[in-house]
């Protein structure tokens, strides 16, 4: 992960949203999202990873309950100050790092979403198993990061993954325990490289928790 480790996120917080293209990035991915998966008003919906909160705020209206997890600090912070000022009941907004220990027994969502963090995480496979015992069976998995780049979209010292190849992605969720799976381009990221734009393509992938149930001979 290199430099870009929780400590390296919270002094980054205060001003995330600074940048208005985050703003909007939300906005397209929230409708990309609802594009996909039949949201309700009485899910429980848990953002991984959810920084200051900014797709978790351009979904709160079409879903029930956010729980925003993060493992920074600093963005948890910003997260709750963001849903204090907004008065919404319904959204919390907690440090964890699903890396380091699971979620305890018995949480269960119906949709979870995390957008850009994957690339930051060494060990997908572990956080995708994490994230489908957080999904309620039947229940719904929509993922946002970088289609697989030639490590220009971080600084050369980044030591995460440089975007995700579809086989990977699909191979990672299936053993996850995820099926019904669709993968697209959704938006793009404009970033100067060596001073000229360039853009990275962002993908969802979407998915449904398989339902485990007992085979006809009961076992
Ligand atoms: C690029 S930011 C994206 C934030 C937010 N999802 C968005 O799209 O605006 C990556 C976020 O993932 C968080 N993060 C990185 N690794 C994490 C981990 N292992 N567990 C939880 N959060 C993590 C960072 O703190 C940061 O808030």
């Amino acid at each position: 992960m290199g430099q870009y480790d929780a400590r390296w996120f919270s002094s980054q917080a205060a001003t995330w949203d600074d940048d208005p293209r985050k703003v909007d990035r939300a906005r397209q991915a929230a409708n990309a999202i609802a594009a996909e998966v039949p949201l309700d008003p009485s899910w429980r919906v848990l953002d991984y990873g959810a920084g200051t909160g900014l797709l978790a705020f351009a979904l709160a209206d079409r879903v029930g309950e956010i729980l925003l997890l993060d493992f920074s600090d600093g963005m948890v912070e910003a997260a709750r100050r963001r849903i204090a000022e907004s008065g919404r009941a319904g959204m919390r907004a907690e440090r964890h790092d699903l890396t380091q220990a699971p979620l305890p027994e018995g949480e269960q969502f119906d949709l979870v979403i995390s957008m850009m963090v994957l690339h930051h995480v060494d060990d997908v496979p572990l956080l995708l198993k994490r994230l489908a015992a957080a999904t309620a069976e039947d229940g719904w998995i929509a993922v946002l990061d970088l289609e697989p780049e030639e490590g220009e979209y971080h600084d050369p010292e980044f030591t995460g993954h440089h975007g995700f190849r579809r086989g990977m992605l699909r191979r990672a969720l299936a053993s996850a325990g995820f099926g019904h799976m669709t993968v697209r381009q959704v938006l793009q990221i404009e970033k100067p490289v060596d001073g000229a734009p360039r853009k990275f393509g962002v993908f969802l992938a979407t998915a449904r928790r398989e339902s485990v149930r007992p085979s006809a001979n009961g076992r």
